[in-house]
Order: C-alpha cells, then sequence, then structure tokens
C-alpha cells in the first residue's frame, strides 16, 4: 500500500462478511467465480447508507446507488484513497464528474453529449479515425466505445469495461468455446485478447499485432523485446502499445526458445521459418512457421499443438512420414 493508499474497514468483520466458501454454481456471475454471498451493489449496499447525503455528495448526486460498485471501488485495499481502483481514466481523476455529466433526472444519468460515443470521441478523435480507417477493420469496434470500455476506471490498464478477455467473448463465442478446453494459452484467457490482436482495426490479417513468427518471437524470443515503465511499475512490448505487469515474466515463466538464425526448436536445427510448411496442401505454399504446429489460444492439451495433438512420434509423423530419417531423433521433452 502506497502513501496515499487506503484499506477497507470491513475486512476487519472478516474475510465471511462478504465472501462464502459455498457458493459454487455453474453460471460464470461475479458471485460464483469470487464466492461472494451477493454481488455488488447489494453486497455493498448492506453496510453504506446510499441514501446519505454526504456519501451522494462524494458522488457527485449520480446514481451510484445502483451502480456495480467496483466499476470505480476494490473492495479490499488501494495504493489510491478511497479504495479507487488502480487506473483511472484522466478526466475522472479529481471528481471532474462534471466534465461528462449533468445533474441526474430521475435516479438516471445524463451526459454532457448526446450518447457515450460522441462524449469519448470529443476527446478521442483520433481513435475514432483509427477505428474508421483502419486497413483491416474490426467491426466490433464500430458501435459504442463503452462495449469495450469503462467511461471511469479499471483495476487493469486500457480501462475494459469488464476484463481485457471478457470484453471480446461477449461477441466471439467461437473463441469461448475454446476457454472449455483444459490447457489454455496464458496470453489468450489470462493477460488478455488485445496482448496479440489489435482491437480497434489494424495492419495485419486476423488484426495480429506483427506478422508471422514476430508475433510469437516478441515473448519467445531469445532476446526480450520487453521494455521497462519504471514509473508505472509497467512492462511494454510491441513498442509500448501492449502494456504488462513488471513481474510478468517470472510469474508466468514466459518459454524462452533457443533459437539461432531460424533453428533450433523444438529440436536442436530444427528450422521454424524460411522453409515451406510441407503440410500445406494449398496451390500457394506457406512457409513453415509457429502456426505450422502450434494453436495460439488453447488446446486439449500441454503443448498447444495443432489439432490437439500430443507431442509424439504421430505429430512428428504430419510432416516426416517417408521424408526423413529420424531414428537418431529425441523427441523434445522426453
Ligand atoms: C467488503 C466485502 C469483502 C471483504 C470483507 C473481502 N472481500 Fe474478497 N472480494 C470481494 C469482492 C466484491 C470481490 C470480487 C472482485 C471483482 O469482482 O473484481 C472479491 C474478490 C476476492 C478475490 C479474488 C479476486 C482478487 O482480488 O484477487 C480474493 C482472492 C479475495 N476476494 C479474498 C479475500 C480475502 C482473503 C478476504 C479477507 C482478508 C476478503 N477477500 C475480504 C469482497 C470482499
Ligand atoms: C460489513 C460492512 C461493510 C460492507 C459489506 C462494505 N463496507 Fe465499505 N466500509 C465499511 C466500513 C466500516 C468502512 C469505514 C467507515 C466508512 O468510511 O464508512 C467502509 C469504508 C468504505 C470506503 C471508504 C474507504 C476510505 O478509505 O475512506 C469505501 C470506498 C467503501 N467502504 C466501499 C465499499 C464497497 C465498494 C463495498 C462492496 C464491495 C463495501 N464498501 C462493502 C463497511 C462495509
Ligand atoms: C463512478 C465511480 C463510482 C461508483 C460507481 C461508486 N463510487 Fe464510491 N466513490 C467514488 C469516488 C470518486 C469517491 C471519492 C470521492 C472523494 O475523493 O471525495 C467515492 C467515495 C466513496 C466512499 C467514501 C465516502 C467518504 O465519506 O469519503 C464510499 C463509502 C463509497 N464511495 C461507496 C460506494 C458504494 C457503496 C458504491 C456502490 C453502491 C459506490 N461507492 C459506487 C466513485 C464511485
Ligand atoms: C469521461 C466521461 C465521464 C466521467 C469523467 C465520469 N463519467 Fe460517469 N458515466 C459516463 C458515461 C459515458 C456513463 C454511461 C455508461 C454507459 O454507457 O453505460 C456514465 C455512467 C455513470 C453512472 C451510472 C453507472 C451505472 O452503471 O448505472 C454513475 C453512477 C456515474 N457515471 C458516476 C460518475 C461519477 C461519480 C463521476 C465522477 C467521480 C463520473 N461518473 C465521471 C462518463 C463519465
Ligand atoms: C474531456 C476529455 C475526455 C473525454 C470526454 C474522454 N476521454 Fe478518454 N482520455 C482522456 C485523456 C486526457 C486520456 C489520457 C491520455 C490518453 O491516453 O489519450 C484518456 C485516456 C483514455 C483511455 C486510455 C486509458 C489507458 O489506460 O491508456 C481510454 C481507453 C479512454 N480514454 C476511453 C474513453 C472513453 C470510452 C470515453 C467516452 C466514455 C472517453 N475516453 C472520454 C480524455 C477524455
Ligand atoms: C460488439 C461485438 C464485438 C466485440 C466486443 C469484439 N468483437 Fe471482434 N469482431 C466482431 C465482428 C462482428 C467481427 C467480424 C466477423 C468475424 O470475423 O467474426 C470481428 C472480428 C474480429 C477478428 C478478426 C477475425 C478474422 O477472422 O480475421 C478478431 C481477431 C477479433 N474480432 C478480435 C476481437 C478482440 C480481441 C476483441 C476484444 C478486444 C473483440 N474482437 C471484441 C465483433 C466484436
Ligand atoms: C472492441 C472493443 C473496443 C472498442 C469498441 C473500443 N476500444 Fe478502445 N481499446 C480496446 C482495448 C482492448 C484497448 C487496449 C487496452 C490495453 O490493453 O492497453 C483499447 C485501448 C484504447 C485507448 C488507449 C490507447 C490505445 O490505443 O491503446 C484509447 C484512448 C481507447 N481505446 C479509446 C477508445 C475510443 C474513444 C473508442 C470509441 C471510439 C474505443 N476505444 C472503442 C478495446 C476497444
Ligand atoms: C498469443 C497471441 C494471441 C492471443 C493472446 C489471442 N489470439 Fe486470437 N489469434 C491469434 C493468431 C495467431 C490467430 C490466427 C490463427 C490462424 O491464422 O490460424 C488468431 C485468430 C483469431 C480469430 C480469427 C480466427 C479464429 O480462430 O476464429 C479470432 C476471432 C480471435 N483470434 C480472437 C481472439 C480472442 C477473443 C482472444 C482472447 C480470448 C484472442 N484471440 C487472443 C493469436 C492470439
Ligand atoms: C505476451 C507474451 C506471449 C506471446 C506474444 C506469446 N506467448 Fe506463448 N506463452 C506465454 C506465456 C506467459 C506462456 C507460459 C504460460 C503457459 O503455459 O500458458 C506461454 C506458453 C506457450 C507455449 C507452451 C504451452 C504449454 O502448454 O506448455 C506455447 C507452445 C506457446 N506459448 C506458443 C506461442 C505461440 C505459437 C505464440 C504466437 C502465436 C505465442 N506463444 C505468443 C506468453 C506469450
Ligand atoms: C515443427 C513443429 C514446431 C514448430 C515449427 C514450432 N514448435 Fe514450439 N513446440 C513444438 C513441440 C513438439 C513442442 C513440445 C510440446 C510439448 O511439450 O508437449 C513445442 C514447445 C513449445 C513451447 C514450450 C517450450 C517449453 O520449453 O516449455 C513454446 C513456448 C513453443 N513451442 C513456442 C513456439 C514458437 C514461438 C514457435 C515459432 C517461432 C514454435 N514454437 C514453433 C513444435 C513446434
Ligand atoms: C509442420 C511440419 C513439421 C513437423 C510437425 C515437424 N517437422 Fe521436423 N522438419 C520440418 C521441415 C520443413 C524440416 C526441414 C526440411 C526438411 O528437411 O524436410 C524439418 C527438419 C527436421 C529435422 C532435421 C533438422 C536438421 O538437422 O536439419 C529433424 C531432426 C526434425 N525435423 C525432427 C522433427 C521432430 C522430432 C518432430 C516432432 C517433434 C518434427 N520434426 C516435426 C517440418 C516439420
Amino acid at each position: 500500500m502506497g502513501e496515499k493508499g487506503s484499506r477497507h474497514a470491513a475486512l476487519d468483520a472478516g474475510c465471511d462478511t462478504c465472501h462464502t466458501t459455498h457458493k459454487t454454481g455453474a453460471e460464470p456471475t461475479a458471485e460464483n467465480r469470487f464466492h461472494l454471498t451477493k454481488a455488488a451493489p447489494a453486497l455493498c449496499v448492506d453496510c453504506h447508507d446510499v441514501k446519505d447525503s454526504e456519501l451522494q455528495k462524494k458522488h457527485n448526486n449520480q446514481p451510484f446507488g445502483t451502480a456495480n460498485c467496483l466499476q470505480c471501488h476494490d473492495p479490499h485495499q488501494s495504493d489510491q484513497p478511497k479504495l479507487i481502483v488502480k487506473f483511472q481514466h484522466a478526466p475522472f481523476q479529481g471528481n471532474g464528474c462534471d466534465t461528462c455529466h449533468q445533474p441526474a433526472k430521475d435516479g438516471k444519468v445524463v451526459l454532457t453529449q448526446t450518447d457515450a460515443k460522441l462524449l469519448c470521441v470529443t476527446c478521442h478523435e483520433d481513435k475514432a479515425k483509427e477505428i474508421e480507417s483502419a486497413k483491416v477493420p474490426h467491426p466490433g469496434a464500430a458501435g459504442d466505445c463503452t462495449d469495450c470500455h469503462n467511461p471511469h476506471a479499471s483495476s487493469q490498464p486500457g480501462l475494459p469495461k469488464t476484463d481485457s478477455v471478457t470484453i471480446c467473448l461477449g461477441c466471439h463465442s467461437d473463441i469461448e468455446e475454446l476457454q472449455k478446453k483444459p490447457a489454455h494459452h496464458q496470453p489468450a484467457f489470462a493477460q488478455g485478447c488485445s496482448t496479440c490482436h489489435t482491437p480497434h482495426g489494424g495492419e495485419n490479417d486476423h488484426l495480429l499485432r506483427a506478422k508471422g513468427n514476430a508475433l510469437c518471437l516478441e515473448c519467445h524470443g531469445p532476446e526480450s523485446q520487453a521494455q521497462k515503465d519504471a514509473a508505472n511499475h509497467l512492462l511494454t512490448i510491441f513498442n509500448g502499445k501492449v502494456r504488462l505487469p513488471e513481474d510478468y515474466y517470472q510469474t508466468n515463466k514466459v518459454p524462452i526458445l533457443p533459437l539461432r538464425y531460424g533453428l533450433g526448436h523444438p529440436v536442436e536445427y530444427h528450422p521454424v521459418s524460411d522453409v515451406m510448411d510441407p503440410t500445406n496442401q494449398a496451390k500457394v505454399k506457406t512457409p513453415l512457421s509457429c502456426l505450422s504446429c502450434h494453436q495460439p489460444h488453447a488446446s486439449s492439451q500441454a503443448g498447444l499443438l495443432v489439432k490437439d495433438q500430443a507431442n509424439n512420434m504421430a505429430f512428428c509423423d504430419n510432416c516426416h512420414k517417408n521424408r526423413l530419417n529420424m531414428k537418431e531423433t529425441v523427441l523434445p521433452g522426453k
């Protein structure tokens, strides 16, 4: 906790004031996921009188009593005063509610512009242009900015509305389906989809942040591409465009491949590029790449091999049947 930090006095009443050990419904609601006695705001309103005029004033007399308190407050502690979550939108800081809000009417918010998107675009015209004019557009970004963003604050950088995975899955049910597989690639289902994809549209197929193996080697290459952003306790990759926690590499044990001149994985001297992929039956052959052997999102087993395969001879045979004498080859990891 920093100098300005705050700690919730409710913690003194014990964790079971808000959490229960016996909440295990199948639905992925916040209550079930975090084993809560009930969800916010009901949970919070038990102890905080939202009709109290002092408390209302602290919220600029906006209808906070029916809002999800957790979009602005951390339930436990914070390095900010008043349990405010870590990442605050610049105009929200210092109680700048009036920049975007008029006085509430009939318990509903009234914005300073006719709708949320117009409001955002008054300051972020560049983003609206980026979305409209991208070489590879993302139809998912053409609607409201608040489809993905919280206008106030977030516990993650970039102000995702819920979290950096959930905001995408709502519209991408095929990828949501993949989440059911037991082996997840950390950046896809923990760090967030925009680690590899440009959410506002971009330059490359499938909205990828880099072409070919460069995407994967940003993290798995022998030279780390990460830069320190010491002021914000973050690391950045992809030229500063993606932010990671400062201990990302240690916490997640990112495997680094022993590649030299495009050779050295999955076995000594094995190429990962610059030769053709023999499995590719298309008229236009594609070069061997990480995606010749791996899936980027998930698999039913560790290793994330294509078609959910296990790491065995049959997998190598996809390309090597009748091709190469591999009798002396040792499988990686065996
Ligand atoms: C005032 C109510 C409250 C109390 C007291 C409380 N929690 Fe929580 N806790 C929450 C809420 C609400 C969430 C869900 C946060 C979210 O939706 O992002 C949560 C989430 C969590 C999580 C998962 C997400 C995370 O932040 O890591 C853990 C672990 C957790 N609580 C542990 C504890 C422990 C341990 C205690 C006792 C020291 C405690 N909580 C006391 C309300 C509370
Ligand atoms: C068991 C009772 C209880 C529950 C449940 C509870 N609080 Fe509190 N909360 C307190 C007490 C006690 C204080 C300290 C006195 C005060 O400021 O009212 C406090 C203080 C706060 C503060 C001010 C912190 C500061 O540093 O001044 C915030 C913000 C807050 N609570 C938000 C929440 C939110 C959000 C929830 C729901 C996730 C919640 N509370 C649930 C009892 C509770
Ligand atoms: C839109 C963001 C937002 C939402 C939603 C929100 N709050 Fe707050 N809350 C704030 C801000 C900002 C402050 C700090 C005001 C200040 O610095 O004086 C605050 C302050 C508080 C305080 C401390 C008041 C004091 O006396 O210092 C409490 C308690 C609190 N909120 C509880 C809640 C509860 C309970 C909910 C949900 C029912 C909630 N808040 C929803 C932004 C929010
Ligand atoms: C950058 C503009 C902006 C700022 C600054 C801002 N808000 Fe908002 N607020 C919005 C928008 C946009 C919405 C409607 C979100 C939506 O589309 O659901 C909103 C909604 C709300 C809601 C209703 C949320 C709900 O889920 O019911 C509350 C309460 C609120 N704001 C409180 C505040 C308070 C308090 C402050 C100042 C501490 C504040 N806002 C600052 C833009 C802003
Ligand atoms: C009054 C001007 C203003 C308005 C209105 C405004 N913003 Fe911002 N916003 C800023 C400033 C200033 C920053 C910080 C500098 C930057 O990153 O551009 C920022 C940053 C952001 C960020 C980046 C946060 C981060 O962690 O990098 C997002 C996302 C964002 N705004 C979304 C929105 C959305 C969505 C709306 C509409 C609900 C909105 N903004 C309305 C001024 C504004
Ligand atoms: C409001 C709905 C919506 C949201 C939210 C959304 N998308 Fe999309 N996305 C679409 C639509 C519609 C398409 C075009 C049809 C398709 O390819 O599925 C698309 C296309 C894509 C594509 C290109 C698919 C291809 O085959 O080339 C990617 C990648 C993508 N989205 C990633 C994301 C990511 C990452 C997020 C979260 C930051 C996200 N989407 C959030 C609706 C959405
Ligand atoms: C499909 C979801 C989606 C939509 C819709 C969307 N954004 Fe974003 N936006 C994101 C994600 C994801 C990030 C990256 C957050 C991160 O990881 O740093 C982002 C980042 C930002 C940033 C931080 C700078 C940057 O480019 O990384 C700003 C500012 C921003 N968005 C503004 C907007 C505005 C304004 C709109 C509406 C015109 C909008 N966004 C619509 C998902 C979206
Ligand atoms: C580690 C980087 C990475 C992350 C993180 C990532 N993706 Fe992808 N994604 C890719 C690559 C690479 C492709 C292209 C696959 C191909 O060409 O076969 C892709 C393809 C896609 C496609 C289009 C083709 C398809 O498979 O349906 C969608 C939609 C998509 N991703 C959405 C998402 C969503 C949603 C998330 C977050 C849950 C996410 N991605 C996270 C790397 C990533
Ligand atoms: C943001 C950094 C990042 C990027 C970019 C990234 N990865 Fe990863 N990758 C990780 C982390 C962290 C782990 C270790 C955690 C885990 O096992 O999921 C990992 C693990 C793996 C594993 C081992 C999984 C297992 O089950 O043992 C494979 C294979 C892999 N990545 C392939 C790829 C491919 C292919 C790409 C490009 C499409 C890629 N990675 C891009 C961070 C990244
Ligand atoms: C010719 C097939 C092939 C290619 C091409 C390939 N891999 Fe692999 N990779 C494998 C096999 C096989 C394993 C071992 C899987 C296991 O442990 O079950 C593996 C394992 C990994 C691991 C986990 C290593 C560890 O030490 O835990 C990572 C990370 C990885 N690959 C990333 C990549 C990246 C990034 C690329 C592109 C530069 C790539 N792979 C290209 C076949 C391949
Ligand atoms: C997606 C296709 C593909 C898969 C799967 C694959 N390889 Fe390869 N492998 C190649 C290509 C292409 C070459 C280089 C061209 C050639 O000689 O056929 C190569 C070359 C080799 C070489 C010779 C390296 C040297 O010294 O020049 C060995 C040994 C080898 N592979 C072993 C394996 C093993 C073991 C596996 C299973 C873990 C495997 N390969 C899986 C495509 C693949």
